[in-house]
């Protein structure tokens, strides 16, 4: 009763609804918040305050700037989604909110996209040593398999490519990322697929900002070979894992080519299938090689790996524990 009275009293505002109606869309900082409603920052601050506090949007910190979004559970997360629900999307203080919104995703994404072809051509070179793209997303999703994903986390997003494949058959989806333009990128790129259930967090593969035992698939795409310590991070990996949870791991088999780790930070220069299982048998994971992809000249290896345990139902609303 006393939950739902002050996340009532909070709603209550006309500013305070026109958020809710905004972070329907994205996840969005008291910046661009600023920018779409026209009001000062302690003003909106001030609003965002009140309402984290009713329970009616979460905030999470991501280096100097706080996104908000709609609560994900609680009462007042109800009641903010029977709120948003009930907003009368003819009105013209709406249209006018929901155009400017636009015009801030646009603005992102611009600055996604310019951040991004900055770094392609780098990207391109290395993508040319190995096999396509969608060879290796054809052979991921094929060992994955049809099984639905609860709670997916995506290690080392990147620019969100592995949420965007999938995240449509998962109930929630995290990124995690130590880059903020690549967060920057991948965030553009879920508010423009639609996949609103599916979030990005600055974070470190070492210290994952995730609860014990709340994922149901962890992704290692193209990112182990970056690990200072790959061991400590396959170990993080199965702490997050809930019992029957599956690893999966795509790098490059042993080869030579110093230059990745010259010129594109590679630390390990690909892994043998033993070394991989080694570190699967110390943290508790039964972790094997499933697939190959020759190219010319790097390999791509795929590992799937499981903790041991009988997976439990409705684990995706733990992603809410993120901190
Ligand atoms: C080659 S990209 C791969 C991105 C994505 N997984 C994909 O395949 O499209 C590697 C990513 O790992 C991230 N990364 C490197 N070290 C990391 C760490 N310690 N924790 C989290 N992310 C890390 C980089 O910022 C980069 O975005």
């Amino acid at each position: 009763m006393t939950d739902l009275l002050a996340a009532l009293k909070a709603a209550a505002e006309p500013t305070r609804l026109r958020i809710l109606g905004l972070l329907d869309r994205a996840e969005l900082t008291v910046t661009e918040l600023t920018q779409i409603l026209g009001q000062s920052q302690p003003r909106l601050s001030r609003h965002l305050k009140l309402m984290a506090e009713a329970g009616l949007v979460d905030r999470f910190r991501e280096g100097a700037w706080v996104f908000h979004r709609p609560a994900a559970d609680g009462t007042g997360a109800a009641l903010a989604n029977h709120l948003r629900a009930m907003l009368n999307r003819g009105d013209s203080t709406y249209l006018r909110d929901q155009a400017r919104l636009d015009g801030v995703l646009r603005a992102r994404t611009e600055v996604a996209a310019d951040y991004f072809a900055a770094n392609a051509a780098q990207w391109d070179r290395i993508r040319a040593l190995h096999v396509s793209e969608a060879e290796v997303d054809a052979a991921l999703t094929r060992i994955l398999g049809e099984a639905p994903i609860g709670l997916l986390l995506d290690i080392g997003t990147g620019t969100g490519h592995m949420l965007e494949l999938f995240g449509p058959k998962a109930e929630r989806g995290l990124g995690v990322d130590l880059s903020h333009e690549m967060l920057g990128i991948a965030r553009a790129k879920l508010d423009g697929a639609g996949l609103y259930h599916c979030q990005v967090r600055h974070g470190d593969m070492n210290a994952l900002p995730v609860g014990d035992e709340t994922v149901d698939l962890v992704l290692f795409h193209q990112v182990l070979h970056f690990a200072a310590d790959p061991q400590a991070a396959i170990d993080e990996a199965a702490r997050v894992l809930a019992p029957g949870g599956r690893v999966a791991l795509v790098d490059f088999l042993p080869h030579a080519h110093e230059e990745l780790r010259e010129h594109h930070a590679h630390r390990r220069l690909g892994f043998a299938p033993r070394e991989v299982a080694q570190w699967g048998q110390h943290a508790h994971l039964d972790i094997g090689l499933a697939e190959t992809l020759s190219g010319d000249p790097l390999t791509v290896g795929l590992w799937l790996g499981r903790k041991p345990g009988r997976p439990a139902l409705g684990r995706a609303a733990a992603i809410d524990t993120v901190s």
